[in-house]
């Protein structure tokens, strides 16, 4: 007898279908997660159920599922010229737009703009911005990356050395050597009784100090972070004070500093930009996601006017910028982009998000007299929940207990997707969400909450 799922479209999916950041052994039990369509904040799966994406699926859905108007203005592009390029000094309105665009909402006095595909792709080419610009300056020595530990920061060869964490380094002998880590700045977790944020802060930056200093200032070319830490951390709010004290650091020993805004950009945390939130003044911006509000792969690199010149010094000594992707400024992902910005405009999104946040954060802020609940931090429409074994102590569960994963089975059970890492759980619904439904969002990890603490007996 024929098996009769052999065909089904999750066999199919098992027998075809490499999954990033998938268990690749049980997935070949387990099969996929197949999401059929969206509305709003919703996506319905292909047994039809339906699920409030609390997570934006990847950070990603600014505007929620489904776009009439930004499928129009994809097709008329398509039909207009559908691909053309930026190499050799081509271009395209679309692309030539959204850049403009770009450097006039920027959070601090920009210069240029490099388009791309994706946050990887991006936080690579800043990456290459960092080393062609102190090559240009004539101090090539200064090629050391500092990003922070449990930071994502993308997964091409050199994204993956920037981001800092050791599981994901592992099975590709990775990370290179000119890539350093300095602590996430945890302060629930890792302060010290008695230390007030600021007092943590400055041991933050003494620890970013002292490594400079046994690498040699000479040899530090930037230091990468994102506003609000995303993927590693799960959505983590700096510490007060933190990126003044960090960024003195950098300023004296002339290090450059690059923001990566592909979660944080966009409205997410109650600004157009992480970096306005939380003081970082960068010399280079990343994005994605949101830029498009996820409807078309593309991200952006905002370089300021001292990286810029540098590469006129080499346009001079070398000739060309001699890098690029063949999608990048894609006339297609270029127009949703920038109509995705109009949108924005629109709706106030800032003003909106401003609005939310404390419905936001004051309804997440309830869990904290949860069993499971040591603390909750966020901004804007992002936030995460720290879990935690004792509240009096705020010691974790043992590594194989992964309450994080508990939450967020749970969670789906209760018709909710969430993002968990091993000890918290981030929530980042599309900034389109209303007072009402961050209600029912709420309630739903409530009850996944309680169903996992009786799970374990608290
Ligand atoms: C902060 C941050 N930077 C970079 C990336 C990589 O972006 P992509 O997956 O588009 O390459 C991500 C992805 O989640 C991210 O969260």
């Amino acid at each position: 007898m024929t098996n009769p799922l052999a065909n089904s479209i999750h066999a199919r999916d098992i027998a075809a279908v490499l999954h990033p950041y998938t268990h690749a052994r049980r997935h070949l039990e387990t099969g996929p997660h197949i999401m059929e369509r969206g509305r709003g904040i919703e996506v319905v799966d292909d047994a039809g159920n339906t699920f409030l994406e609390g997570a934006s699926a990847l950070w990603c859905a600014s505007l929620g599922f489904g776009n009439e108007r930004l499928a129009r203005v994809a097709y008329e592009a398509m039909r207009q010229i559908g691909y053309y390029h930026v190499f050799r000094g081509a271009s395209n309105e679309h692309a030539i737009n959204l850049c403009e665009h770009l450097l006039s909402i920027a959070p601090v006095p920009m210069s240029k703009v490099l388009l791309q595909c994706s946050g990887s792709e991006a936080n690579d080419s800043a990456l290459k911005l960092v080393w062609y610009h102190w090559n240009a300056q004539d101090r090539p020595e200064k090629r050391k990356i500092i990003s922070r530990r449990d930071s994502y920061h993308g997964s091409t060869v050199a994204t993956i050395c920037l981001t800092g964490i050791p599981s994901f380094h592992t099975g590709f002998g990775m990370p290179y050597s000119d890539f350093l880590y300095t602590s996430c700045p945890h302060y629930y977790r890792d302060h010290i009784e008695g230390e007030t944020e600021e007092q943590f802060s400055t041991r933050m930056a003494e620890e970013l100090e002292a490594l400079i200093l046994r690498e040699g200032p000479d040899t530090i070319g930037a230091f990468w972070a994102d506003p609000i830490q995303g993927g590693g951390a799960g959505a983590l709010p700096p510490p007060a004070g933190y990126f003044d004290k960090i960024q003195a650091v950098l300023r004296k020993y002339d290090i450059l500093m690059v923001a990566d805004e592909v979660i944080c950009g966009f409205g997410r945390t109650g600004q157009m930009w992480g970096s306005q939130t939380c003081g970082v003044e960068p010399d280079i911006v990343t994005c994605a996601k949101a830029l498009s509000a996820a409807m078309q792969p593309i991200s952006a690199v905002l370089m300021n006017e001292r990286i810029f010149q540098s590469i006129l010094v080499q346009s001079d000594r070398l000739g060309s910028f001699v890098h690029g992707f063949t999608y990048a400024g894609h006339p297609v992902a270029s127009a949703v982009a920038l109509e995705t910005l109009r949108i924005y405009e629109e709706m106030d999104l800032v003003r909106r998000v401003q609005a939310l946040e404390p419905v936001f954060l004051g309804a997440l802020a309830e869990l904290k007299s949860h069993p499971l609940v040591g603390d909750v931090s966020g901004r804007g429409l992002m936030a995460g929940v720290e879990l935690v074994r004792d509240k009096a102590t705020r010691s974790s569960f043992a590594p194989d207990v992964k309450p994080g994963e508990r939450v967020d089975a749970q969670a789906r059970r209760h018709g909710l997707i969430l993002r968990a890492t091993a000890n918290r759980v981030a929530i980042a619904p599309p900034l389109v969400i209303t007072e009402s439904e961050i209600h029912v969002l709420v309630a739903r990890l409530r009850a996944a909450l309680d169903d996992v603490a009786a799970d374990l007996g608290l």
